[in-house]
């Protein structure tokens, strides 16, 4: 995709399609204004005659607006005005760009970016913008069968600014923009794809792939008989009853030198059955969804390598399937993690921890200046939050604040939550050092507290991300959250967000 900026008005332009928006009550955007008047007031009478709605989420699609360049003027509602923030803003874009997904348009101008939206300058006016043409065009048909519809030929997105002195911050967040939308679309396709497809080793493949093309990334994996040696007993002890053979996958972007590195972790569970302690079989096909962890770190991998930012990421997968067997792990069984520490599994269907205490320990030998992991790791979360906000949990105020931080900037929410010794307490076991579930309270909070017994002096934090991750229902699938936080949050670290 290429990407340009403009100081042009809306109307003069000579391309397929103007984005342009209006808001409630006849107020009209600054594009609208401009394309309005030179249509003498061909707007207006369509809000008028309510065939232009200004409702966040619709979209008027019109053909050859008279006085206008452009083949096709997008009209998208914008809502109260004054009240525009990111997430309208994007919605906007995604809807209006949907709009033309059967058309032929190869070029669009969107000049949303010229609104006033909370919180947002230049940078991610044109990566919210960026990001929300990639979630329109995401589809995933690779599965099917018969002959596929060609998809629209988009290939250059034009935003408008105002001054000249917003031209490289646009360019840049259109830059990035794709940088994360690329690794966006990766993350959905590697959570949408079957568990009999995206196993263990098709998720080190990518990996081995991804970093075949690009001198400063490289890709190791171990398998089980080396994990073994590492004394991974608690990951080991998931992977027990499954066919698939469990592997560790670590991923290193040499952007700066000898520096200590950010270090990703990401849950890899590429079938959740719940092993033992079976789950029931409604929606269980979903539990495919429970490498999103993964799929979000490699997808931010992919952003951040091909960002050729100055920083050091290194990313760790543990890929696993937890499937129920003859050789199982059983619920009673004690089993030594890498750390030395014991764990009782009282339910083997909390599994994800299991795997991500062992990461987390072998995360260590890189001294990490940060340490994230990522995990659909609890239903509870789901209950907690619902599916808009991932919850962060960290043993670092800071840590903590920072990625909340980068959460809102990127408008891949999350919301922080707490620790403390009394969850810590639930997790108490007669036979062994800890068991691996904490009872019926504060099922997510207990988890991270879990995580936190093998972090100790490590500047670390966990995103519960069961939520966000994916859809159920009609629009079921992968979202590709949380890459658009991660990458921010490496681009800050990295020192380049303008
Ligand atoms: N992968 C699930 C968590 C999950 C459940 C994510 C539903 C999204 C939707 C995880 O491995 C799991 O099964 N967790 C258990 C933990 C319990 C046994 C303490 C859960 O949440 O029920
Ligand atoms: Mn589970
Ligand atoms: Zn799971």
């Amino acid at each position: 995709m290429k990407y340009f900026t403009t100081m042009g008005k809306a109307s003069r332009r000579a391309t397929d399609c103007v984005i342009i928006g209006v808001y409630n009550r006849g107020k009209l955007g600054a594009g609208a204004s401009d394309i309005d008047t030179v249509s003498k007031r061909y707007i207006q009478d369509l809000i008028k005659s309510g065939d232009i709605s200004s409702t966040p989420g619709r979209v008027t699609l019109l053909n050859k607006v008279p006085g206008v360049k452009a083949r096709r003027v997008a009209v998208a509602g914008l809502g109260k005005a004054g009240s525009l923030d990111a997430i309208g803003f994007k919605k906007a874009v995604a809807v209006s760009v949907r709009s033309l997904l059967d058309s032929k348009s190869k070029q669009i101008l969107n000049t949303l970016t010229l609104e006033t939206v909370k919180d947002c300058g230049p940078y991610h006016l044109a990566r919210h913008s960026v990001e929300a043409v990639g979630d329109a065009l995401y589809r995933f048909d690779q599965m099917k069968s018969g002959r596929k519809k060609a998809p629209m030929p988009l290939n250059t997105v034009g935003h408008s600014i105002a001054k000249r002195g917003d031209a490289a911050k646009s360019e840049l967040g259109a830059k990035h923009g794709d940088a994360i939308a690329n690794g966006v679309a990766l993350a959905k396709d590697l959570g949408n794809l079957p568990a009999n497809v995206c196993t263990p080793d098709y998720l080190a493949k990518t990996a081995k792939k991804m970093a075949s093309g690009n001198g400063k990334l490289t890709t190791r994996v171990l398998n089980e008989a080396e994990m073994k040696k590492l004394g991974m007993g608690s990951l080991l002890s998931v992977t027990a009853g499954a066919i698939e053979p469990g592997k560790m996958i670590i991923m290193q972007y040499k952007g700066a030198g000898s520096d200590k590195p950010v270090v990703l972790v990401g849950k890899g569970v590429t079938f959740d059955t719940g092993g033992i302690s079976l789950k029931p079989g409604a929606s269980m096909d979903e539990m495919k969804f429970d490498m999103c962890g993964a799929a979000s770190v490699i997808g931010t991998m992919s952003a951040i390598s091909s960002m050729k930012l100055n920083i050091n990421l290194t990313i760790i997968v543990p890929a696993v399937e937890n499937m129920p067997a003859g050789d199982a792990t059983r619920p009673g069984d004690i089993v030594k993690s890498m750390s030395g520490q014991t764990i009782e599994v009282l339910n083997t269907d909390a599994e994800g921890r299991m795997i991500l205490c062992d990461a987390l320990t072998y995360a260590r030998r890189f001294k990490p200046t940060a340490l994230i992991d990522v995990a659909t790791l609890t239903g509870a979360c789901v209950v907690a939050l619902g599916k808009h906000r991932c919850a962060i949990y960290s043993n670092n105020d800071n840590l903590q604040d920072e990625i909340f931080a980068a959460a809102k900037r990127s408008e891949d929410l999350g919301w922080p939550m707490p620790m403390g010794d009394q969850y810590t307490a639930q997790l108490k076991s007669n036979f062994a050092d800890m068991a691996n579930i904490g009872g019926p309270g504060g099922g997510s909070v207990t988890a991270a507290c879990f995580l936190g017994k093998f972090t100790d002096g490590m500047n670390w934090a966990h995103l519960d991300i069961a939520g966000v991750a994916w859809k159920s229902g009609g629009q079921k699938g992968s979202t590709g959250r949380p890459v658009s936080l991660l990458s921010e949050f490496v681009l800050s670290r990295a020192g380049a967000l303008p």
